[in-house]
């Protein structure tokens, strides 16, 4: 079996290349990742020698390249995790967002097409279902909740959801797609708000929490959403979409409060800074069909999670100080500076 995997190099592509070598001996791991700001090659380093892995420098955007990859590989699954995934980063310019999700969705499987696949996955969003009123604890994201999104980036993964299933019934394409909750745990890149409060905590920086910190996101370890890909590209419906998400409701500032708990840190460290355009109030996934057909669980309890997250930026430091002290540091000014 051979699987291309696009976004190897980023935050939940690299933790599924590690997922997948680790689980199946036999495998041929095909990572394209066009190495944007968000993608890594010291993130891979572990599996850059592995005889079963291969790794190719390329945009999905670019068609010529990409049919050449599949011409040459011949791949069995695609599993695309390539994307622009910052909200923010997408309110501040959505163009690169509509080319690498719609555009770069779209030559994937025009390249599946071509040269014929098993599965075509697509990795989505709960975030394509817009948001939920935070006094209405009944209410979650069901597969059939409408799409209706807030943002530039749900709106470009949601337009990308919409051409996988109109490949579907078009061609006959065989797709699947998953929609997740937010995922936490190693590689996960500065920017995004728990590797961004460990960091900033850790060099005793102020902790820049939007509005009033009470939005409410559902986190998951990133290695349950690997064996939830994992399951659905082997044992899910073709032209189904499975919602991934372990019932873990937290508001922002209960986890930027525990950071501090765990770091030893000072909660005076926490700032009150100016709330993202949009912001959507709560994402809580119903995870419920997954755990019918599939019989997917989370394993890993947030409690435990998020020890471990912690401690892996305290071993890897280096992995970001590199990233934090190139780039990024324009990045954070434009976004924090004056907030
Ligand atoms: P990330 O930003 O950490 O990584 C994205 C990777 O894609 C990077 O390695 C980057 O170099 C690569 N990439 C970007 N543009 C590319 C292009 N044009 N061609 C080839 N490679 C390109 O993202 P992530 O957090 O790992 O998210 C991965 C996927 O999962 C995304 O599709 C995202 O929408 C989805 N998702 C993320 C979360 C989350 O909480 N992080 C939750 C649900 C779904
Ligand atoms: O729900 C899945 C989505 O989760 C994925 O599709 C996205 O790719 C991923 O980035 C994530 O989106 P969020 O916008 O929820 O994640 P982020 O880490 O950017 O923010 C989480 C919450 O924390 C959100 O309510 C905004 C808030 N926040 C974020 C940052 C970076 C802050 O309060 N301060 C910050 O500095």
């Amino acid at each position: 079996m051979k699987i291309i995997v696009t976004g190897g190099a980023g935050f939940i592509g690299s933790n599924f290349v590690f997922h997948m070598l680790d689980t199946y001996k036999d495998y041929k791991i095909v990572c394209i990742d066009a190495l944007t700001y968000a993608g890594n090659m010291s993130t891979l380093k572990s599996v850059a020698d592995d005889p079963n892995f291969k790794f190719y420098k390329a945009d999905i955007a670019d068609r010529e390249a990409i049919y050449k990859i599949f011409e040459t590989e011949k791949p069995d699954i695609v599993v695309n995790f390539a994307a622009e995934s910052h909200v923010d980063r997408s309110i501040e310019d959505p163009e690169i967002f509509l080319r690498t999700n719609i555009l770069g969705t779209a030559v994937l499987m025009d390249a599946c097409r071509k040269y014929g696949i098993q599965r075509y996955h697509q990795v989505s969003t709960d975030e394509v279902y817009g948001d939920l009123p935070l006094d209405r604890p009944d209410l979650f994201f069901t597969e059939d909740t409408p799409i209706h999104t807030s943002s530039p980036y749900s709106s470009s993964k949601a337009s990308a959801d919409l051409l996988v299933l109109a490949y579907h019934r078009t061609y006959g394409l065989p797709v699947s797609i998953s929609r997740c909750s937010n995922n936490y745990g190693p590689y996960h890149f500065p920017e995004k708000l728990i590797p961004l409060m460990i960091i900033n905590a850790l060099h005793d920086k102020p902790l820049p929490v939007y509005g009033e910190g009470i939005n409410v996101r559902d986190w998951l370890y990133v290695e349950d959403h690997c064996r939830a890909i994992d399951l659905i590209i082997h044992k899910g419906k073709v032209g189904e979409v499975y919602n991934v998400g372990g019932h873990n409701e937290m508001r922002n500032i209960d986890i930027v409060k525990l950071i501090c708990k765990e770091l030893n840190k000072p909660e005076s460290l926490i700032t009150y800074v100016t709330d993202r355009k949009g912001h959507d109030m709560r994402y809580a996934i119903d995870p419920t069909k997954i755990h019918n057909e599939l019989g997917w669980l989370p394993e890993t309890k947030f409690a435990d999670g998020i020890k471990k997250t912690i401690a892996w930026y305290l071993e890897n430091r280096e992995w970001w100080e590199e990233i934090i002290s190139g780039e990024y540091k324009n990045y954070y000014d434009r976004m924090y500076k004056d907030r």
